[in-house]
């Protein structure tokens, strides 16, 4: 396995690839979620690039930038044992060499200013950019985002589609522990008493779902109680919300697939979830 810094040497290393390339664009502190991904990449294409950047334009000035957890030599194990070819990992100079500000910026606006996009205003488009910026220096077949992220995977797909990028875009299950919470590397970010709550937000998540398969379909209701529920746990929710699984936006009668998502503040950190529910038609 080579790990590269620098984008020259990356180009010049994908130059020599033959067969497929598969990209996993991860911001490192790795866990069993990032490895799924690396499975399923290795699975499916002849290389596998996985890249690892904490990337400063995604992080609001308030978040977490400087205290996400870093831990490189443990993230190149990992990755070699997984079987990863190329390891991209860049300084921020090496992605911005001209700092932030008038940077070249993309943005899905119908995916980027809902749910999670309202509480973090500017985050999806350093998403965006970031993304963009690694299809292009890796030109990868297959690019594999989890959908633990749902939100993020549906505007990478969005941002695909609108601009012609030639890369297949692949979502995989949200990886999640024992207890049901979905891994997450702010989840170190837990006491052990709040790690003990933690796991409501995926029960409350099926529990909606469980009431759209029974046959509910007044969403508000089912969102205004999921949240109030888990509020009077402790929860400071940002939102539940059951919404068209593709565009994010409120159901419509004929919806057929829906995602319930939900992001809530535990402690110090911010939790994040979501799972599927389908109508059957004539349902
Ligand atoms: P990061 O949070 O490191 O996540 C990297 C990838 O791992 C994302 O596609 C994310 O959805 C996936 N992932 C995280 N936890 C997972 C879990 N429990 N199960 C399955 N997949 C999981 O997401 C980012 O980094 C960044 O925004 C990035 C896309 C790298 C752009 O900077």
């Amino acid at each position: 396995m080579e790990v590269i810094a620098g984008i020259r040497g990356l180009r010049e290393r994908r130059e020599l690839m033959r067969g497929g390339v598969g990209l996993v664009p991860t911001m490192g502190n790795l866990h069993q979620g990032h490895l799924a991904l690396v499975r399923a990449a290795r699975e499916e294409c002849a290389n596998v690039v996985a890249t690892i950047f904490v990337n400063p334009t995604q992080f609001a000035p308030s978040e977490d930038f400087e205290s996400y957890p870093r831990t490189f030599d443990e993230d190149v194990a990992q990755l070699e044992r997984a079987g990863v070819d190329v390891v991209f990992a860049p300084a921020t100079a090496e992605m911005y060499p001209r700092g932030r500000q008038g940077l070249t910026t993309v943005s899905v606006p119908a995916l980027a200013d809902t749910l999670c996009g309202a509480a973090r205003p500017g985050h999806f488009d350093g998403v965006a950019t970031v993304v963009a910026k690694l299809l292009h220096l890796a030109a990868p077949h297959r690019a594999f985002f989890g959908e633990k992220d749902w939100q993020q995977l549906a505007l990478i797909r969005a941002m695909v589609r609108d601009l012609d990028i030639a890369t297949e875009i692949v979502g995989v299950p949200t990886v999640r522990a024992a207890d049901g919470l979905a891994l997450s590397s702010r989840n170190q970010y837990l006491t052990p008493a709040e790690r003990e709550l933690a796991p409501r937000i995926h029960r409350k998540l099926c529990d909606v779902r469980d009431a759209i398969d029974a046959g509910a379909r007044d969403f508000g209701q089912l969102e205004a109680d999921a949240a109030g529920e888990l509020r009077a746990a402790g929860f400071a929710v940002d939102y539940v919300a059951v919404r068209d699984a593709e565009r994010l936006v409120e159901p419509e009668p004929n919806t057929r697939s829906l995602r319930v998502l939900a992001a809530a503040r535990l402690g110090g950190a911010r939790l994040i979830d979501n799972i599927g529910a389908d109508i059957a038609v004539g349902a």
